[in-house]
C-alpha cells in the first residue's frame, strides 16, 4: 500500500509501506503509486514527500519474486508501467523531493531518480544492481542515471551493479544532500520549504526550462529558455515579486 498523508503548506507525503519486501514495488504497488501521483496532480498540493516505511528501506526496487516466470509481454508490460508512473511523478508541476533512508537499489533508486530532488540519510545504500540478476534497469535509470550524474559515471554503476554510500551520492550528484537521521517525512519537507515561499508558476517554468533544456541543443535550449521566461513574465506573481521589489516588502505570492 502507499500512505498518503499532507503536511503543514501543502506538502503531500507518499510513503511506499510493504515493508516485509523491504518496499519492493510489486505490479500492484506500482499501480497504487501511480493513482496516489494522480491524486496528487488534482490536489492543492504544493510539492511532494516520497519515502518508504520502516526504518530499513527506501524501496528495494522491482519485487524479484513478481518477475520469475513472466511473459515477455508482461515484462514489457512492467517496464512501460514503472516507466510511465515515474515519467509522471517527474512532469509534476509541483516539486517533488525522494527521502532515501536505508536501501534503494534498482525500481527504488529509479523512483527517486524521477523526483525534482533527493536526500539521503547517512546510512543510505543506493545503486542500480540489475545486471547482478542478468537484467538491466528498466524504469528509467539507464536514462535518468548519465543525465545526473555524467555517462561514464553511470556506466559503472550500472555495469559493476556496486553499492553507493550516502556521502559518495553526494560527491558525485546522484543526492542533492545529506540529511540528518530523523523522521523522513520532515527531512523532505524541510528540504523543500525555502523553494516553496517562492510562486508555483516560477518554480515550474525554471524546472522545466532545465530538464526540458538538458534534452536538447544548446540553441533550442535557450529558446525554451525564451519562452519559459516569457510565460513567467506574464504570471501575476512577477508583477507581485517585482513590485514588492520596489516597495521594499517581502512579496506575496498566491501561485498565479
Ligand atoms: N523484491 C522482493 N522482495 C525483496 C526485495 C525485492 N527487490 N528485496 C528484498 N526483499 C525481501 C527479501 O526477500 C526478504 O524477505 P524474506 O524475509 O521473506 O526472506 C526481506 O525483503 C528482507 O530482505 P533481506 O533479508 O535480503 O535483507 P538484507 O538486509 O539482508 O539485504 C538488500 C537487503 C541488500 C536490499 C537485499 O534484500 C537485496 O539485495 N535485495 C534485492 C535488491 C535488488 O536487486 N533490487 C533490484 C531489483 S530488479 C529491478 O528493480 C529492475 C528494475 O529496473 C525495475
Amino acid at each position: 500500500m502507499i500512505q498518503e498523508s499532507t503536511l503543514p503548506g501543502g506538502i503531500a507525503v507518499l510513503t511506499l509501506d510493504r515493508q516485509k519486501a523491504l518496499n519492493a514495488l510489486s505490479f500492484e504497488q506500482l499501480l497504487n503509486l501511480g493513482q496516489a501521483v494522480e491524486r496528487v496532480s488534482a490536489s492543492a498540493a504544493r510539492g511532494l514527500v516520497i519515502t518508504g516505511a520502516g526504518a530499513k528501506a527506501f524501496c528495494a526496487g522491482a519485487d524479484i519474486p513478481e518477475l520469475v516466470g513472466r511473459t515477455l509481454r508482461d515484462e514489457h508490460e512492467g517496464a512501460r508501467l514503472g516507466q510511465e508512473v515515474f515519467q509522471r511523478i517527474g512532469q509534476l508541476r509541483i516539486p517533488s523531493v525522494a527521502v532515501i533512508h536505508g536501501y534503494a537499489f534498482g525500481g527504488g533508486l529509479e523512483l527517486a531518480l524521477a523526483c525534482t530532488f533527493r536526500v539521503a540519510t547517512p546510512a543510505a545504500r543506493m545503486g542500480l544492481p540489475e545486471v547482478k540478476l542478468g537484467l538491466i534497469p528498466g524504469y528509467g535509470g539507464t536514462q535518468r542515471l548519465p543525465r545526473l550524474v555524467g555517462e561514464g559515471r553511470a556506466l559503472e554503476l550500472i555495469l559493476s551493479g556496486r553499492t553507493v554510500k550516502a556521502d559518495e551520492a553526494e560527491r558525485i550528484g546522484l543526492v542533492n544532500q545529506i540529511a540528518e537521521e530523523g523522521e523522513p517525512a520532515a527531512i523532505g519537507a524541510a528540504y523543500l520549504a525555502p523553494m516553496l515561499q517562492h510562486g508555483l508558476h516560477a518554480l515550474d517554468f525554471a524546472r522545466q526550462a532545465v530538464q526540458r533544456g538538458m534534452q536538447t541543443s544548446l540553441e533550442l535550449g535557450l529558446r525554451i529558455e525564451r519562452d519559459l521566461s516569457t510565460l513567467a513574465y506574464r504570471s501575476a506573481d512577477a508583477t507581485e515579486g517585482m513590485q514588492a521589489f520596489l516597495e521594499k516588502r517581502p512579496p506575496c505570492f498566491k501561485d498565479a
